[in-house]
Order: C-alpha cells, then sequence, then structure tokens
C-alpha cells in the first residue's frame, strides 16, 4: 500500500483499461434496511457519491410502495437529485404504473428486473416468468420511445434458495428475451451470492454463443460466500466493463432471504486501482461516504476496505 493509503498499481494483462460502475447502494443496498432511512440523508448519500466520483447511481425505484416501503419516498426523493452533474441516476421500474410515475420527473433512464427463476419471479414479482417478461416488454417499448435506456436485470443466473442451481441456458432464455425487447444493456444477478469464477465465465461464453455482445453485459454480484471479487475477476478477463457494486457494501434483497450485501464498491475500486484500471473513483471520498452512511444506520460498514481505511491509527493496521 502506498503512503497515501491506496493500493499498489501492477497492471495484469488481458483486463479492460476501464470500468464503469453501477452503483446501487441507494437502491439495492437501502431497500433492505430494516428502518427506513430519512428522504433527506438518501439524497445527501446520493450527492456524496457523485463528489466521489461515481457517474452511474442507482437512485430508487418506482415499486410498490407496500412491497418496498424503504423505497416509498421516490416521488420527493428523485427530485432532490435529478439535477446533479454528469450522473446518470437509473430508477428500477416494474411495470407500467412505474413507468408512468418515473417518467412524470424526468427520469429517462430506467432498469426492469426480471428473474431466470419461476420462484423468485413469483415471490418478486407476483407473476411467472414469462408473466413478468409480457409486463416489461410494453415498458422497455415505451420507454425507448420516450428516448431512455433500459437496463435489463436478470436475478438468480446462478442459483436460487428454493431451486438450486440454474442452468445456463434457462438464463440465456430469459436473457435474450430482456434484449429481444430492446433493452441497452444487461445485468446478470447473483441475488444469493453462490456463483463461482468457472460459473460466470461459462455463463458469459453461452450468452456470447447466444448473440449477446459482452459489451452489453455488466454484473451484479452479491457477496454471501465471499466470491463477488473473484467473480469480477472473471468477469474482467472475459472482457465485461460494467460492474455493479454498492458503497460500503450495503445490501441484500427483501424477497430473497439469503441474499447478503452486495459487492462493496471500495472492495472493488480497491482491486482495480490495483490494477491500474480506470473508474474515475476518488477511493478516500467514496470510504468517507460509507463511513457517514454507516454513522447515520447505527453499525459499522461490512466493507473489508471501509474497515481498513477508517481506521484511525495507521500502527495498528
Ligand atoms: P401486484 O400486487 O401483482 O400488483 O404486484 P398489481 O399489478 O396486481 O397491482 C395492484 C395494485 O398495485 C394496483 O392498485 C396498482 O395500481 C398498484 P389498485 O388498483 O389495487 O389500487 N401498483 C403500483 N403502485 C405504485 N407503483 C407501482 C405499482 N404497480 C402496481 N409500480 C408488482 C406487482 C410488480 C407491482 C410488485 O410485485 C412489486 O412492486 N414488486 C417489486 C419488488 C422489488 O422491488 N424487489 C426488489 C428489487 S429486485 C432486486 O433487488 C434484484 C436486483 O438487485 C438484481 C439481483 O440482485 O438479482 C435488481
Ligand atoms: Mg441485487
Amino acid at each position: 500500500m502506498t503512503a497515501d493509503g491506496l493500493p499498489m498499481t501492477v497492471p495484469a494483462p488481458g483486463l479492460p483499461a476501464r470500468v464503469r460502475i453501477h452503483e446501487v447502494g441507494a437502491r439495492d443496498g437501502l431497500q433492505n434496511e430494516k428502518a427506513t432511512v430519512p428522504t433527506e440523508v438518501k439524497a445527501e448519500f446520493v450527492r456524496r457519491l457523485a463528489e466521489a466520483g461515481l457517474t452511474t447511481i442507482e437512485a430508487t425505484s418506482f415499486v410498490h410502495p407496500k412491497w418496498v416501503p424503504q423505497l416509498a419516498d421516490a416521488e420527493q426523493l428523485y427530485p432532490l437529485v435529478r439535477d446533479l452533474e454528469g450522473v446518470e441516476l437509473p430508477v428500477l421500474v416494474p411495470n407500467d404504473r412505474g413507468l408512468d410515475r418515473a417518467l412524470a420527473l424526468g427520469a429517462r433512464r430506467i432498469a426492469v428486473f426480471a428473474s431466470a427463476t419461476e420462484s423468485f419471479a413469483r415471490a418478486n414479482l407476483n407473476r411467472t416468468v414469462d408473466e413478468a417478461l409480457a409486463m416489461f416488454a410494453p415498458v422497455v417499448s415505451r420507454a425507448k420511445a420516450e428516448g431512455g435506456h433500459v437496463r435489463g436485470y436478470l436475478s438468480m443466473c446462478f442459483g436460487d434458495p428454493w431451486e438450486g442451481p440454474v442452468p445456463a441456458p434457462q438464463v440465456v432464455r430469459a436473457c435474450t428475451a430482456l434484449m429481444d425487447m430492446g433493452c441497452d444493456e444487461l445485468s446478470l444477478g447473483d441475488t444469493i451470492g453462490v456463483a463461482t469464477p468457472g460459473q460466470v465465465t461459462a455463463l458469459l461464453t453461452a450468452l456470447n454463443e447466444a448473440g449477446v455482445a459482452t459489451d452489453r453485459i455488466g454484473v451484479h454480484f452479491h457477496d454471501t460466500y465471499g466470491q463477488a471479487l473473484a467473480n469480477t475477476y472473471a468477469a474482467l478477463q472475459h472482457g465485461v466493463t460494467t460492474v455493479d457494486a454498492s458503497a460500503g457494501g450495503l445490501g441484500g434483497c427483501p424477497y430473497a432471504k439469503s441474499a447478503t450485501g452486495n459487492l462493496a464498491t471500495e472492495d472493488l475500486v480497491w482491486m482495480l486501482q490495483g490494477l491500474g484500471i480506470d473508474t474515475g473513483v476518488d477511493l478516500g471520498r467514496l470510504v468517507a461516504t460509507s463511513a457517514w452512511m454507516a454513522d447515520r444506520l447505527g453499525r459499522p460498514s461490512p466493507s473489508r476496505t471501509v474497515r481498513a481505511l477508517s481506521h484511525k491509527d495507521p500502527q495498528e493496521q
């Protein structure tokens, strides 16, 4: 580690020069908090993330407020952050009603969220896999007609708490359906954090073989079994340049009980910076933001990097 608290930079061959971090802490992180975070604190969190150099910050969800009460203030929050310079603020939208709400506030970057498995489609969307895809199709085409950019999340791409391992062809089928309806990019969710690197490479290869180009694919790893960074490295080796992460490692999923926090953005930035991969993120400011948020939430951040860099006395590290 260098004197200014950064990793030593030693590039490895065959990796991308730049990675876009899709920051999900304000959405995937806060949707899972038991206590609802006040709207002004959420807005401050988003502003601080932007000041730390993140340029894609998922802000909230226009879902049914009874399903995710933690994000029921989407109408109040979005106007507080929408004018941030140079920042994309995607929002989750499950259906026409959600899209109406998002468009009315000027949001044009949206994400639909499908499931590779029937059990999670039912738990998260009250639909079968195909019913959920049918619900998304008009949302995607209307958002595109409004000049929007649409991300298609797919959950349970590697394993499912009710159904176990998920076969790659099942995942590929749902991914191609999302691409065929007009999604600009995919995000492959390891919702419960069970994937291992070989499985990641195999799924990316299967998607390429089905005609989905790597530059349309992002990865979204939860860190339940400590595999999120290893899985990210496998994706980078495959050429993936969009990686989802959550500041401070906040997160989980209210409708997948075994899901824990996402890959922590700080842990990701530490690795990418060490590899000489540009992210535009100022690690010190990001750590300060997560430490600030941890204080608001009343518990320490689960991110190893936040803990290490928040340590007051360097002798004790
Ligand atoms: P439903 O109960 O089937 O809804 O829920 P419905 O279509 O039957 O409508 C029932 C009522 O809800 C109607 O009102 C609608 O207007 C209203 P009524 O006519 O009875 O008065 N309604 C809405 N109100 C406000 N906003 C809306 C909306 N939609 C309907 N958007 C629904 C279906 C999809 C709405 C529900 O299941 C839902 O909101 N689910 C969201 C669950 C969620 O947000 N989960 C977390 C995000 S996914 C995730 O975290 C995974 C990810 O991180 C990737 C990974 O890790 O894998 C992305
Ligand atoms: Mg998630």
